[in-house]
C-alpha cells in the first residue's frame, strides 16, 4: 500500500470513526463550527459544533468566541423542547430536542431535530449574491422552520425564537434600548446601544448600528421583549407570548432582555410551510476612507441605494425569502457540480468556505455632493479578521482571491479599487505597495506614514498578480490601464529586489524573518511576468520585452540558488529545508509560464513524500500548515495522486472533531489542532481549483 492509498483509508476511518461517535448525520461532514448568520464581519453566528455539540443546548457564538444569545422552542401537544441555544429557565428547563442531522452546502446550515411526536427543520441560509450588489451588501440572514408529524399522526405545534442584546456589542455590561415593531407584513425587533461609537469595535463587535430580529406577521404570531427568564417561561407555560414590550431600558447583562417571537402553526401532520425569521445587523455609514488630501470620506453599505429605511429593505428581505432560497439552491448546486468534478471531499472543504469568505467582506457606495448615491463608485472591503483586524490586507484577499475569480472577478476589482485610488494619492510614501488600507476595520485611513506592516516583495507581486487575474477573467482593461504608473512603479521595486530577496517577513508573518526566500523570490519573478504580460495587452511591446526578458534571466538563477538534490529549498543555500512553493499557483493562474514545466514535476514529486495526516508542512521550521496554502500547492501540482491527498489531509482536519472555532487555516498538520486563527476570509483560495 503506498502512502497514499494509506493516507485515503485513514481519512476514511477517521470520517467512520468520527461520524459514528455522533447521534447524528453529517452531510458532507461535521465541521469544527457550523456558519449559522453568515454575512459580514459583524453579522458572523456559528454553531461550535467541536467533537459534536448538538444545535439544541449549544449557543451560537460571535466568531471571535463571545455568546450570542439566540434560543428557540418548539412545543408539541403542550410539551416544550429546546432546538436553538441552551435558554435555561430555572424550575421549567425544556427537554433537548434530538439532532438527527446536519447538512451544510455553500449557503445553507440544516439541522432536523426530533421533538417527541415531531420532527422540526431548521435551515440557516446565509445568501450569496456575487451578481447583486444590493443582495450581496444586505446584511441579512435567514432562520427558516418548518414541522412534521413523525409518527404518521396530528399534532399541535408552537415554535418560540428569541435573541439577546449580545448582538447589538461586544461589551455585555452597556445599555442599550430598543424598539419593536408589530404592524405591517413583517414585525422586527431592533436593539442598539444608547451611547453609539461610530467606527468603533470592542471584542471585534461593532460599537454602533443596530441588529435586528424580525418575521413575517400572521394572526397566530405573538411577540414580547423583556427579561429572559420572564418571556421564555411565558412560553413554555402558555404556548404564547404577551404582545408586550419592555420599557425599562438597561445594559446587555441586566436581567437579560431579549426579544422573542411565537408561531403557533396550528394542528401539524405532513410538512408545515416554514416560518421565516431574519437576522441582521445594519450599520451606517459602514466604511470611513481615505481620499486624496487626506480628507475622510463616509461610506455606505450599498444597499441603502435600493431602499429609503431600513423597514423596507427588512421587508423586502422576508417577502424575498423563495427567491432567496431558489437563488441559494441554484448557486449550491453549481458549486457542488463544480467542486465534486475534483471530489467529494473537496466539495465539503469548498462548501464550508464561500461564506467565512464572504462574510469578511462589505459593498459600499458614497454619496455624490447633492447627497444622492454615486453608484459608480463601489468599492468592496475585506476585514483580516482574527490576524489583526486590518482593511484590505494585500496578502490576506490574495490567497482569498480564486473565491471571487470563480463567482464574480468584478468584485475583485472593487476590492483593489480602494488600493489603486489610495496609492494613486500618493498619500502612501513608500514606493512599494502597501500593506493594508487602515489598521483597524472599518476604519480604511490609509498609512500616511508609510509605518504600515512591512511586506514589500510580497504585496508589489500580489497587487501585480491581482491586476492582470482581473484583467483576464474580466476583459476588462481599465485597472491596468489607468494605473500603469503604479504598476511600473511596483515592477521596479520587483526587479531590484525578487532575485535576491532581504531578510523579511511574508504573508506567513507567524514564522519569522528570512532572507532569500525561494517563495517570495518566486512571487516577485511571476509578479514581473505579470507586468509584461499587462504591457504586452497595452501593446507596449518594448516594455513587455524588456520585463519579459527579466523574467527569463532570474527564473533559472532562482531555481539554481534554491536547488537541494531533488527540491526547492525555503531558504538559498539551506539544503535540508523546503516549504509550500504555493506561489507557483499564481504562474499558473495567470499562464505567465515564468517557471519550467519540470521545476512543477519536481516539487510534485517532491510533496508526494512529505505529507503528514493532517497535510504536508508549510516549510521546515514547524509543523504546521496553512490550509489556504496547501490547497494552492495541490491546485499547481502535476499528479493528482498527490493533488488529492493534500486535499483529502484538509477534509481529514475539518472532520476530525479537534477543533470548534470557525475554520482557521493554520494548524498542526501531524496534531491537526488549530493554531490560533479562525474565520479569515483566507479560506476563500481554497477554490483556487475552480478559479483554474
Ligand atoms: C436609543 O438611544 C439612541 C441613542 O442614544 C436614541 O437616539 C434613540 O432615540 C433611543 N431609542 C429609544 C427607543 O429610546
Ligand atoms: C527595463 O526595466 C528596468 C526595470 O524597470 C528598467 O530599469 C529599464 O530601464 C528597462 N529597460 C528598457 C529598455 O525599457
Ligand atoms: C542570499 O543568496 C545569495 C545568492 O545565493 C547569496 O549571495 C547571499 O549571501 C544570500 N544572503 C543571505 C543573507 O544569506
Amino acid at each position: 500500500m503506498g502512502i497514499f492509498q494509506a493516507l485515503s483509508y485513514a481519512s476514511l476511518a477517521l470520517f467512520a470513526s468520527s461520524a459514528s461517535a455522533l447521534d447524528w448525520s453529517a452531510d458532507p461532514v461535521n465541521p469544527p463550527s457550523v456558519p449559522l448568520a453568515v454575512r459580514t464581519p459583524y453579522l458572523s453566528a456559528w454553531l461550535p459544533q467541536g467533537a459534536g455539540a448538538s444545535l439544541a443546548g449549544t449557543w451560537p457564538e460571535f466568531w471571535a468566541g463571545a455568546t450570542l444569545g439566540w434560543g428557540g422552542y418548539v412545543r408539541v401537544d403542550g410539551t416544550t423542547y429546546t432546538f436553538l441555544g441552551n435558554p435555561v429557565v430555572p424550575n421549567l428547563s425544556p427537554a433537548l430536542a434530538t439532532q438527527k442531522s446536519l447538512t451544510y452546502t455553500s449557503t445553507q446550515s440544516t439541522f432536523v431535530l426530533t421533538a417527541g411526536p415531531v420532527d422540526i427543520t431548521v435551515n440557516f441560509l446565509s445568501p450569496v449574491e456575487p451578481t447583486d450588489l444590493v443582495k450581496q451588501s444586505t446584511p441579512f440572514s435567514y432562520l427558516a422552520i418548518s414541522a412534521a408529524a413523525n409518527d404518521g399522526g396530528s399534532h399541535s405545534v408552537t415554535l418560540y425564537s428569541d435573541i439577546s442584546a449580545e448582538w447589538a456589542s461586544g461589551d455585555n455590561t452597556l445599555p442599550v434600548n430598543w424598539t419593536s415593531t408589530t404592524s405591517g407584513d413583517v414585525w422586527f425587533h431592533q436593539v442598539q446601544l444608547q451611547s453609539p461609537s461610530v467606527y468603533a469595535e470592542s471584542n471585534d463587535q461593532s460599537q454602533y448600528g443596530s441588529a435586528y430580529y424580525s418575521t413575517q406577521s400572521s394572526t397566530s404570531a405573538t411577540w414580547q421583549t423583556g427579561a429572559d427568564v420572564d418571556v421564555r417561561a411565558q412560553f413554555i407555560n402558555n404556548g404564547n407570548l404577551a404582545n408586550s414590550g419592555d420599557t425599562n431600558f438597561r445594559a446587555i447583562n441586566d436581567n437579560w432582555p431579549v426579544f422573542a417571537f411565537a408561531h403557533d402553526l396550528g394542528t401539524v401532520s405532513s410538512a408545515s410551510d416554514p416560518v421565516i425569521y431574519a437576522i441582521g445587523h445594519v450599520r451606517d455609514p459602514a466604511i470611513q476612507y481615505v481620499t486624496a488630501g487626506n480628507n475622510l470620506q463616509d461610506r455606505s453599505s450599498y444597499f441603502w441605494t435600493k431602499y429609503t429605511s431600513v423597514t423596507d429593505a427588512i421587508n423586502d428581505f422576508v417577502g424575498s425569502y423563495s427567491t432567496a432560497l431558489s437563488d441559494a439552491n441554484t448557486f449550491d448546486a453549481k458549486v457542488k457540480s463544480d467542486a465534486t468534478a475534483i471530489s467529494n471531499n473537496y466539495y465539503a472543504i469548498v462548501a464550508l468556505s464561500i461564506r467565512q469568505a464572504f462574510g469578511a467582506t462589505e459593498l459600499t457606495v458614497s454619496r455624490n455632493s447633492d447627497g444622492t448615491w454615486n453608484t459608480d463608485d463601489v468599492l468592496m472591503f475585506m476585514k483580516e479578521i482574527s490576524s489583526d483586524g486590518n482593511v484590505n490586507t494585500v496578502d490576506v484577499m490574495m490567497p482569498a482571491w480564486p473565491v471571487l475569480l470563480y463567482t464574480n472577478p468584478t468584485l475583485g476589482k472593487y476590492l483593489l479599487l480602494g488600493l489603486f485610488q489610495y496609492q494613486q494619492t500618493g498619500l502612501y510614501p513608500n514606493t512599494w505597495a502597501v500593506h493594508d488600507l487602515g489598521a483597524s476595520y472599518p476604519k480604511a485611513i490609509g498609512h500616511n506614514d508609510g509605518n504600515d506592516e512591512k511586506m514589500p516583495l510580497e504585496e508589489c507581486g500580489n497587487m501585480l498578480i491581482m491586476a492582470l487575474s482581473y484583467t483576464q477573467k474580466s476583459n476588462d482593461q481599465s485597472l491596468i490601464s489607468t494605473y500603469t504608473k503604479l504598476l511600473e512603479q511596483w515592477t521596479g521595486y520587483l526587479v531590484d529586489e525578487a532575485l535576491i530577496p532581504a531578510d523579511q517577513i511574508s504573508t506567513d508573518d507567524f514564522a519569522g524573518s528570512l532572507a532569500n526566500q525561494t517563495n517570495l523570490a518566486i512571487k516577485g519573478t511571476v509578479g514581473i511576468a505579470a507586468m509584461a504580460a499587462i504591457e504586452g495587452l497595452l501593446g507596449n511591446t518594448d516594455a513587455q520585452q524588456n520585463y519579459s526578458s527579466i523574467v527569463s534571466s532570474y527564473s533559472p538563477q532562482i531555481i539554481q540558488f534554491a536547488s537541494a538534490s531533488n527540491h526547492l529549498e525555503l531558504n538559498y543555500g539551506a539544503s535540508d529545508s523546503w516549504g509550500l512553493t504555493y506561489n507557483m499557483y499564481a504562474d499558473k493562474l495567470l499562464g505567465t509560464n515564468a517557471f519550467p514545466q519540470s521545476l512543477f514535476d519536481s516539487q510534485t514529486a517532491w510533496y508526494k513524500g512529505v505529507i503528514n495526516q493532517y497535510g504536508a508542512p508549510l516549510d521546515t521550521r514547524h509543523t504546521y500548515t496553512k490550509s489556504d496554502w496547501q490547497i494552492w500547492t495541490a491546485a499547481f501540482v502535476t499528479d493528482n495522486t498527490v493533488r488529492d491527498a493534500m486535499i483529502d489531509a484538509v477534509y481529514a482536519y475539518i472532520g476530525d472533531g479537534q477543533n470548534n472555532v470557525p475554520f482557521s487555516d493554520w494548524y498542526d498538520s501531524v496534531a491537526g489542532t488549530t493554531s490560533g486563527f479562525r474565520a479569515r476570509p483566507v479560506v476563500g483560495g481554497h477554490l483556487a481549483l475552480l478559479a483554474l
